[in-house]
């Protein structure tokens, strides 16, 4: 459940993300302040990452982009690989509350605890994902989600349009 504080820093980071958006002079650039803003401002979003699928890659290889917090060994992802080809594969959130228990997870950091991954679209097609992970366990709640997705929804934006 979210208490009252958590709306309202939930509040302040979509405005600061609408903000970016608007000084953001390419998506690449949008890309790399999400993480940022992310990884600084939300307390329990230890690493915050993109990974996009590689253009004409056969078969399709989700490529890591700009992150923030420790380095991962992860930096090309099939999508029939961990929590991250889960959601490039479906088109749908993936929300792990205990990653111990999810056999799909790929380890990065011994600390992460769970992870949220909010696949980006452009024309209705996954072209690439935002990924965060917590060393909290069950770190990302409704409201969590919906900032993320707001995030990935800007950056869909932002790569159709330029
Ligand atoms: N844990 C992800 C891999 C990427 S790292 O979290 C940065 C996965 O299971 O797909």
């Amino acid at each position: 459940m979210a208490t009252k504080s958590d709306t309202g820093k939930i509040d302040e980071v979509r405005q600061a993300a609408d903000r970016l958006n608007a000084e953001s002079r390419s998506a690449d650039e949008l890309m790399k302040g999400i993480t940022l803003l992310l990884n600084q401002q939300m307390l329990k979003y230890n690493w915050a990452g993109f990974y996009m699928l590689e253009a004409g890659a056969n078969p399709p290889v989700l490529v890591l982009g700009h992150y923030r917090g420790a380095m991962t060994p992860h930096t090309r992802i099939s999508l029939n690989q961990g929590i991250c080809g889960a959601a490039a594969s479906s088109g749908k959130t993936v929300v792990v509350d205990d990653v111990r228990k999810d056999p799909r997870y790929l380890a990065c950091s011994l600390e992460t605890k769970s992870e949220i991954v909010v696949p980006i679209f452009v024309d209705g097609q996954v072209v690439g994902e935002l990924d965060i992970d917590s060393h909290f366990l069950a770190a990302f709640g409704d409201e969590d989600r919906e900032l993320v997705e707001y995030c990935a929804q800007l950056v869909g934006a932002r790569l159709k349009n330029g």
